[in-house]
């Protein structure tokens, strides 16, 4: 994968540009889809493509609350999130209650033996699990999100699950729009 960088961008000024909320982990897919098209101008295929970052790394307690990594191989630059993502590899996904039922993920198991995990916001490019607008559990399908419909986006989660390289160009191109957006006369490092 190529990703293009380009420098010179310059720090915002704290006291003259008012402070900018990040998206929420247990948004349902419109306001998740929202997010992205108001801040950058994203269509839905870009936001999908740009949220297969989660591939990587992982999700701590002491930081967000959640807990655990996307994919079995956190430090593998691939398209297995959205494999996992679309029931691939007979994944069996259920919702578990954090912090005393105020926050909810969902936890996967399959054959790597090693448990892997979904936010809200990842889960609904899936399935439309319907989840509570304050603490993000689902009523309609928590044990099992295969028994809630599909989403509106399901048919790119499953292109992209089955063309890696194609994710991989496309993730690049929207990755690098999201790191310019905003920014003019970036340079190329001579
Ligand atoms: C709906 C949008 C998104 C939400 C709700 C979200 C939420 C989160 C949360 C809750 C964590 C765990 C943080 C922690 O506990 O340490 C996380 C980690 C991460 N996110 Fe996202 N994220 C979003 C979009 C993105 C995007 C656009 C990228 C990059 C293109 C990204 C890349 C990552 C990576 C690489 C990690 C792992 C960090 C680590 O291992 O320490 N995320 N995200």
């Amino acid at each position: 994968m190529c990703v293009t960088f380009r420098y010179g961008r310059t720090d915002c000024n704290p006291a003259t540009v008012a402070a900018r909320s990040f998206p929420s982990s247990i948004a349902n897919l419109t306001k998740t889809l929202q997010f992205f098209a108001s801040e950058f101008g994203f269509t839905s295929r870009e936001t999908v493509a740009l949220l297969g970052a989660h591939t990587l790394g992982e999700a701590h307690r002491e930081n967000s609350g959640f807990r655990g990594r996307w994919v079995p191989r956190k430090d593998s630059f691939d398209n297995d999130y959205f494999v996992k993502l679309a029931d691939g590899g007979g994944v069996s996904w259920s919702q578990t209650s954090l912090q005393r039922g105020t926050l909810y993920q969902w936890d996967g198991d399959d054959a790597s033996g090693r448990g892997h995990m979904m936010l809200n916001s990842d889960m609904v490019l899936y399935r439309d699990i319907s989840p509570d607008a304050t603490t993000g559990q689902t009523l309609t399908c928590p044990t099992n999100p295969a028994l809630c419909p599909y989403a509106a986006t399901k048919d790119i989660v499953e292109e992209f699950a089955a063309n890696n390289a194609g994710w991989m160009a496309e993730f690049s191109d929207v990755f690098e729009k999201m790191i310019e957006h905003g920014s003019t006369n970036l340079q190329l490092p001579a």
